[in-house]
């Protein structure tokens, strides 16, 4: 199964000139913790923007192309989704707007850190969704100086 997991703005903004719009340190370590030891999927400009492959889990890279130092390179995307989308294994979806689109109609779950904020600058956006076909949870809500957030979890009904 597959569980998104993204930190939006208020109009959903992800990303501005290949880099976040936001940087929490709370949300870091969110990421971090929620993500550990399981498989995470990125778009190839994802990837590029990291410093390095993100330890403790197996980083799959989705590309037209084999991305060199990525654990794997998925270039079928259809097929990938085919065969991992009903399994119990939680696979996490960690962006960018791209592959968030993508993996949209078949994530079970979407992690979102709410940022009550707007980027004028950003590029890239979470896709719109649909909000009555899953079940809200607040997990915890932060501030970071004046940046109010909240670490939801839609579940889909
Ligand atoms: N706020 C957040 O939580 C968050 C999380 C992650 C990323 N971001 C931000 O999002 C932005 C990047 O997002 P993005 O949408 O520009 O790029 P992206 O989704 O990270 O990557 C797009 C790339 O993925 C590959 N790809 C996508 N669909 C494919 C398919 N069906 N088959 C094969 N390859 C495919 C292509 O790579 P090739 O060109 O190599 O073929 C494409 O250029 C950055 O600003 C980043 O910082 C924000």
């Amino acid at each position: 199964m597959f569980s998104i997991i993204a930190a939006i703005g208020k109009n959903r903004e992800l990303g501005a000139q290949d880099n976040l719009v936001f940087h929490i340190k709370e949300d870091m370590k969110y990421f971090r913790d929620t993500t550990m030891g399981h498989k995470i999927v990125m778009g190839n400009s994802t990837w590029k923007s990291l410093p390095g492959k993100l330890p403790g889990r197996e980083n799959i890279v989705i590309s037209h192309h084999t991305v060199p130092n990525a654990d794997v390179t998925i270039t079928d995307l259809p097929s990938f989704i085919t065969t991992h989308k009903d399994t119990p294994e939680e696979i996490f979806i960690i962006g960018g707007g791209t592959i968030y689109k993508e993996f949209l109609p078949y994530a079970t779950a979407l992690y979102l850190t709410e940022i009550d904020s707007a980027a004028s600058r950003a590029d890239v956006f979470f896709p719109d969704f649909d909000k009555t076909k899953y079940t809200k949870t607040i997990i915890k809500k932060g501030t970071q100086d004046d940046l109010a957030y909240i670490f939801t979890k839609y579940t889909l009904n």
